[in-house]
This record gives C-alpha cells, structure tokens and sequence, in this order.
C-alpha cells in the first residue's frame, strides 16, 4: 500500500475526490491545435457527475499555479487527476509531483512515468530495450538548425517528440522526399518551437488499446481498430488532429476488429508488457500499428488519456467493451483508491473491474 498523509482518516463513510483538471483558455495562436491537449469544462462536469454518490463528494480544482495553496486547503482524500500541466516538456508531471510532495493520494501515473511517455522518443528508447519493436526514428532538437543527414527508409512521419492529441500533426505530415521533409521540419519548428521526432511510416493497420487497473487486477479492453473511410493525406493514412476533430466523417471504429485472433493477443499482451515496464498505474492507453507484414510496432503510450465523453478514444473503445462511462470513470477512481487503502464505494456498489 502506498504513503498517504497521516490526518487523512481510513474509515471515513464519506469520502472527497478532486477533480484536478487544465482548461482551453482560447489562446490565439498560428496554430490551430494550440490547446489540443487541454479539457472543456464539459469534461470536468462529466467526471464529476459520474464520481459523485452518496459515499462520494466531489470537486472541481483547475490547475492553475495557485493549485498548491488549493489543493491543501481542500483537504480532499484523492485527487481524480487528468491535468496536463501549464508548459514544459515534462508538464503532465506537474501535478503528480505537487501531489506527491503534499502527500496527496491521486489516480493515474505518478511524475516519472508521464514525463517518460509524453517524451515519445525516450519511451520508444526504453521500450526497445525490452524487445518492443518501434519504428525508426531520429529525434531533431529544437536548437539543432542544420537538416540531418537522414538514413531512415521513406516515407517519413514528422511529429512534435512531446505532444499529444495529435498536436502539430497535420495533413503534409508524411513526406516521401528531403524536399518535402526539410518544409515539414521548418513549419514545425516555426509553429511549436520543440524537439521533432522523424520516424518511418508504417502503412498497415492501426490499433489503440486501453487498460485499466493495476497487477492482477489489470485489465486490457479489446484492441480499438481506426479504420479510415478514405486516405487522409495522398496515400496516407494518418489519424491527425483534423480527422480527430471531424472523426465521424473519416474513421470506422471496429471494437473488436476482424483482424486475426493471434495479432490482437499479441497485441493485448504487449499492451500489458509495456504498461508494466514504464510503471503506469490505473489506466492508460497504447498506439500500435502494423507494418505491411503485419508485424506490431509501438506508436506511443497515453498514461493519461483523454477522458471527454463521446470524443475521447479512451472512453470508446471501453464502451465498446460493456463499460459506460460511468462506470469507467468509477473504475478509475476505485483502482487508483484501493492502492492507497481508500474504499471510494461501498459493497452493495462494488463494481468489478473485469
Ligand atoms: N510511425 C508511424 N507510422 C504511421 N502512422 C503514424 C506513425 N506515427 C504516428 N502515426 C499516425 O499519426 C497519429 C498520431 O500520432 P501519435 O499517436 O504519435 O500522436 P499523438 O498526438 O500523441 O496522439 P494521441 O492523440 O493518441 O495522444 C497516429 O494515430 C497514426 O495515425
Ligand atoms: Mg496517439
């Protein structure tokens, strides 16, 4: 069982949750997806509603920076956090840390493991060395101005190393030539000022799979298959932020998908494989794609993914598998709560993982 503060009582009937959250402010910027990562309030009401019962009182806390003061004077048992932090390259682990330092119990990943996730590049590095295959790649820092000399098989991929939501991934993001690449690497450094990942293409199938609890009790949902209706790009098909906005329009989502038995279990087991390995705890969601062998690569880990209702791929691909998204919300809280010895719910509302 984990540290937790000593004047945070086990045995209370009742017990506080706060919803710790970063919002759009509507920042104008030349890029569209600026604040692609960030939460509508909508998602806030969303989780809220769905915490809250009689054992449970919840509420709503932005992570601003006065959340340090906030957050004590709350005095709440848990915090359901899915704050992506204000700026920085390890900005999800802002709040972790904070909440660690106060000795704050808090669903989710800890610091160390959504700074190494949201660093794709790092992840992929760790990764391979437990024997997950991952596309090649080469990372270009922020300060680097010359082009590289490139010896990766094209077509290439560019993407901002340390984002999310498909931020900064747009509709020339596959180049097939050093001309088209050296445009690329310029538009992205001009318009995110961050390191680049440049990774080869993979054009077979794409899988998202979602997990959810914690050693024996951790369970992975059935693989999510994004099945594009029509290229996005040339011959391309890439789930970027514009698809992601108008996903209705251009992606089939088949939840189990008809692909072999034997791939979707390799995938699953290398889901948990990987979870385990980069330390995350209670939920997370991993990007796989196949290549034209339909072998499976690592794409990227979201140890914090995007939990708005109805958009939000997380909380699909668990309805899909039976787990409305009230009950995936609970789930969340109970598997973060029982590894702190905190019961969120009483018996009679026992909801099984599984
Ligand atoms: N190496 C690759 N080969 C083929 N397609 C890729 C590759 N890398 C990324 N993609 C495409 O780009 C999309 C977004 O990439 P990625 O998942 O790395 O970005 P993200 O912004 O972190 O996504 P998320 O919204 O899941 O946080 C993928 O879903 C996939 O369609
Ligand atoms: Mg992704």
């Amino acid at each position: 069982m984990e540290e937790r503060d000593d004047d945070v009582p086990l045995t209370k009937t009742k017990i506080k949750v706060g919803v710790v959250y970063s919002l759009k402010k509507g920042i104008e910027s030349k890029a569209i997806d600026e604040e692609a990562e960030y939460d509508n309030i909508e998602t806030v009401v969303a989780i809220n509603e769905a915490l809250s019962s009689n054992d449970v009182e919840v509420i709503n806390i932005e992570a601003d920076q006065n959340l340090f003061d906030k957050i004590k004077h709350e005095k709440v048992d848990i915090v359901f956090n899915i704050a992506e932090g204000i700026k920085g390259r390890g900005r999800e682990a802002q709040v972790p840390a904070i909440l660690n330092m106060l000795k704050i119990p808090f669903t989710g990943s800890d610091e160390t493991t959504l700074c190494l996730a949201l660093d794709k590049a790092l992840a992929k590095r760790i990764l391979s060395t437990y024997n997950i295959e991952t596309p090649r790649y080469l990372l270009i820092k922020a300060d680097d101005f010359n082009i590289p000399k490139i010896k990766l098989r094209y077509p290439l991929i560019i993407k901002p190393n340390a984002e999310g939501s498909s931020k900064g991934i747009g509709d020339t993001c596959v180049v097939s030539t050093k001309e088209q690449l050296v445009i690329e690497l310029i538009k992205n450094r001009e318009l995110y000022h961050t390191d680049i990942l440049v990774e080869e293409y993979l054009d077979g199938r794409e899988f998202t799979v979602g997990l959810i609890g914690n050693g024996q009790n951790l369970h992975v949902f059935e693989p999510m298959e994004i099945v594009y209706l029509s290229k996005t790009q040339a011959d391309y098909c890439v789930y970027n932020y514009k698809i992601k906005q108008d996903f209705q329009k251009y992606i089939d989502y088949k939840c189990p998908s008809t692909i072999e038995r034997k791939i979707i279990e390799k995938m699953k087991k290398q889901a948990k494989k990987i979870f385990n390995v980069l330390g995350c705890r209670d939920f997370a969601r991993i990007d796989f794609r196949l290549d034209s062998n339909e072998e499976i690569y690592f794409i990227e880990i979201n140890p914090l993914p995007g939990l708005a209702y109805g958009y939000s791929d997380y909380p699909m691909l668990a309805s899909f598998c039976g787990m409305d998204y009230q009950h995936l919300i609970r789930n969340i809280l109970k598997a973060g709560a029982l590894r702190y010895g905190i019961r969120p719910y009483n018996e009679d509302d026992h909801e099984s993982i599984q």
